[in-house]
């Protein structure tokens, strides 16, 4: 019985602004995905990583991995993705041996995540949770609007704060209980952002641990500097 990651990494990373793929884009000279790849790694739980890569990308990938080599006790393998999130942690998933029997899904757009974290994850799932998700309260006050193009959104509700959590990654699953939710979640539009989402459509338990503000993900460039700096920090 093993422990494997599996990194979604696919994604074009429009928000970011032109150029690369966002996994591929570099915060303090290494590239974001070589971060998040490091930080599953950093568990000692982790013996398997699986990086679900730009279709059109799997073999720059690859060799841009070989480039920042591991330790030996993580293997890493490369696999295409899909059009959607959804679809690429299908991907990622359909490429695990049979002996893993726990899956941490994380985003490589959250590549500082402290291994503290990521340990506690693992362990909530070894320790019997199908489905561990690490959050944070949330510091803004939230919304629920009517979109509307073009003008002014009515406000439909404020749903109390005090009851809401961000969700980060990695979640860890109970690898049957996700491969289950994959396959019955039905796909439309932008498919699901979430993973654990899924798996409470099954009607299984999700449960929270806490989660770190370094796990934050990086979406827009202001974000880009933030976690520069938090890799100033670290090595400060
Ligand atoms: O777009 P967003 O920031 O929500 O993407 C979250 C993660 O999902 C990123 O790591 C991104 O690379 C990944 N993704 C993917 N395949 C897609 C779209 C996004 O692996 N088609």
């Amino acid at each position: 019985s093993r422990t494997a990651a599996v990194i979604p990494a696919a994604g074009r990373g429009v928000r970011l602004g032109p150029g690369a793929p966002k996994a591929l884009r570099a915060l303090n000279g290494t590239p974001m995905l070589v971060h998040a790849v490091r930080a599953m790694a950093a568990s000692r739980a982790v013996s398997l990583v699986v990086v679900v890569a730009p279709p059109e990308g799997t073999a720059e990938v690859r060799s841009l991995l070989d480039e920042f080599p591991l330790g030996e006790r993580t293997e890493v393998l490369v696999v295409p993705g899909g059009a959607t999130r959804q679809e690429s942690v299908r991907l990622g998933l359909a490429a695990l041996p049979d002996d893993v029997t726990v899956v941490l899904v994380h985003d490589a757009a959250r590549p500082l995540v402290p291994v503290d974290t990521v340990d506690a994850v693992a362990a909530a799932v070894r320790d019997g949770a199908p489905a561990v998700v690490p959050a944070l309260p949330l510091a803004d006050t939230v919304k629920q609007v009517e979109p509307r193009e073009g003008g002014p959104e009515p406000v439909v509700a404020t749903p109390d704060r005090a009851r809401l959590r961000a969700v980060q990654t990695p979640q860890g699953f109970d690898r049957a209980t996700l491969q289950e939710a994959h396959e019955k979640t039905v796909f439309d539009g932008e498919g699901a952002t979430d993973d654990a989402g899924m798996v409470e459509q099954l009607g299984v338990e999700v449960v929270v641990v806490p989660g770190h503000e370094e796990a934050f993900k990086v979406t827009r460039p202001l974000d880009l500097v933030l976690a520069e700096a938090v890799l100033a920090r670290r090595r400060a």
